[in-house]
């Protein structure tokens, strides 16, 4: 309760009689609750208020458009279904007076819910209302408009300086990512990042966090394929004492650790599938319930989950839940592959270069013919890739990192007079392997990593770098083909 005297008080002593908790001063935040069920509609306004907002009240979308055109609003609470039709026909006036707009809606129309997310909903709860959820969103609203406010003014600042957060690149591509960003982070979306390794979608999550009302709490990065298969259950979700041999004492999961904060869930689709149909109920309830326990934790986490795999893909053999990816796909951000960014490639090979000159106290500067060089590699690795290379010629470089600093690790060989030949794929050479048409990625991916890895004479670290993967990715991509083998041999 609050003691008297505070704003609450007063705005309840102020409330007017037509709209029983309604107020003029703009001192807190005004929502407007469209629900033709009388009795529903009271219980609402009482609650909403009681979370410190001032209340007006609509029962059908004709009179509540009336009610928009009296009183300006932070947020609209609005019923779907309603008798003269539906909650989403207000969103474009709601959007244009710049306020958010939270659904409610049956079980049944979840679908129509989440088509209303995608058209900028700002969330939807389901009926019967889980008051906690409820309470969540109100207190998330005013954070979310200031939030909205400062990224617009940050994305035009970062605009000019060629990044966005900790992003850097200035590409068309890149900026339809920025745009995407700066709408999805301040909301509570789950989000999920879709990209060849290496594109960065660690730090979108990151930036997602940073841009969000969470940024004081934790970021908890998950590697699902880097965890044990038998320890996922618990890493997620925790367990109780004594709930199988060995846990003797009570363990908080993931979920627990990143409260108020935000859990990027990475490689999502090495989450066995069994497990896929829990997170997906704690992204459904905002609940975990331990391993062994059967209370049910409310937790305030937002997920943010990524995957390397095209998500209908992995949908079809099976390694991603179908009712799950429906879930995260309300807010897909696909990277692009770096060979898309066009400049960017130039941009982000300065920026690196740049962090080593600031690290080191150096001055060192790209020759023009090399930094050109790299706009024509394909770079599958990424942007890892081309931050592992710069770091190499940036140690072999006195100076200037010139074309004879790259070659090596561009498959390129530097003749004597200057000009660049690429080695042709299939030489000879006792470094090169061959891969015969009709081969699949996979098969040849293999053959690539083991290659390399014998090369590197079982130097992980070393493997990871020339292939430009990260080393948890080489890892993964070892295990799994351990158990293939595994699978083989039974
Ligand atoms: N746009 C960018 N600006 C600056 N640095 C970047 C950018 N994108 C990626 N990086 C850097 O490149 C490296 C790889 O990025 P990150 O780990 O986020 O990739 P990823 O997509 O998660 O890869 P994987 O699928 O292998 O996990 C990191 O060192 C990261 O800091
Ligand atoms: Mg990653």
């Amino acid at each position: 309760m609050s003691p008297p005297g505070t704003l609450r008080n007063i705005r309840r002593t102020t409330s007017c009689a037509d709209d029983v908790h309604s107020q003029h001063s703009r001192l807190v935040p005004r929502a407007l609750i469209i629900e033709d069920e009388v009795p529903s509609l009271e219980a609402l306004v009482e609650l909403v208020s009681r979370e410190g907002f001032a209340t007006v009240s609509a029962r059908s979308v004709a009179e509540a458009r009336e009610r928009l055109g009296d009183h300006p609003v932070e947020l609209v609470l609005s019923d779907l279904v309603l008798p003269d039709g539906s909650g989403m026909d207000l969103l474009d006036e709601v959007a244009a007076r710049g306020a958010a707009m939270v659904l409610m809606t049956g079980h049944a129309s979840v679908d129509t819910a989440v088509e209303a997310l995608r058209r900028g909903v700002a969330d939807y709860l389901t009926k019967p209302l889980d008051l906690g959820r409820l309470k969540a969103i109100l207190g998330n609203v005013a954070r979310t408009r200031e939030l909205t406010e400062e990224i617009g003014e940050l994305r035009t600042a970062l605009r000019r300086l060629g990044r966005f957060g900790p992003l850097v690149g200035n590409s068309p591509a890149m900026g339809s990512v920025y745009d995407l960003l700066s709408k999805v982070a301040p909301t509570e979306a789950t989000v999920c990042i879709i990209g060849e390794s290496g594109t960065g979608k660690e730090v979108v999550a990151q930036a997602v966090h940073e841009l969000s009302r969470r940024r004081k709490g934790p970021f908890l990065p998950v590697n699902c394929g880097a965890v044990a298969v038998n320890l996922i259950e618990t890493t997620l979700f925790g367990h109780e004492k004594g709930s199988f041999t060995g846990a003797e004492r009570q363990h908080r999961g993931v979920f627990e650790q990143a409260e108020g904060g935000t859990l990027f869930l990475d490689e999502i689709t090495e989450m066995p599938i069994e497990l896929q149909v829990k997170l997906l109920r704690v992204l459904e309830t905002g609940t975990v319930v331990r391993v062994g326990g059967e209370e049910s934790i409310r937790v305030d986490v937002r997920v943010i989950a990524a995957t390397n795999r095209v998500p209908e893909e992995a949908v079809a053999s099976g390694k991603l839940r179908e009712d799950l990816w429906y879930r995260l796909k309300v807010f897909p951000v696909v990277l692009p592959p770096l060979r898309d960014r066009g400049g960017d490639i130039g941009v982000l090979a300065e920026h690196f270069l740049g962090e080593l000159n600031a690290a080191n106290g150096t001055a060192k500067s790209w020759e023009g013919a090399a930094l050109r060089r790299l706009n024509e590699h394909g770079w599958p690795g990424n942007v890892r890739e081309l931050k592992n290379l710069v770091h190499r010629a940036y140690i072999l470089a006195d100076h200037e990192l010139s074309l004879a600093h790259i070659a090596d690790q561009l498959g390129t060989a530097v003749p004597r007079n200057g000009a660049v030949t690429r080695v042709p794929s299939g030489t000879a050479d006792g470094d090169a392997i061959a891969i015969s048409v009709g081969s699949t990625v996979a098969s040849a991916e293999r053959r690539l990593i083991e290659a390399t890895l014998a090369h590197c004479a079982g130097n992980k670290q070393r493997t990871a770098e020339m292939l430009g993967i990260s080393l948890k990715t080489l890892y993964n991509r070892l295990s799994a083909y351990r158990s293939e083998e595994g699978a083989e041999s039974e």
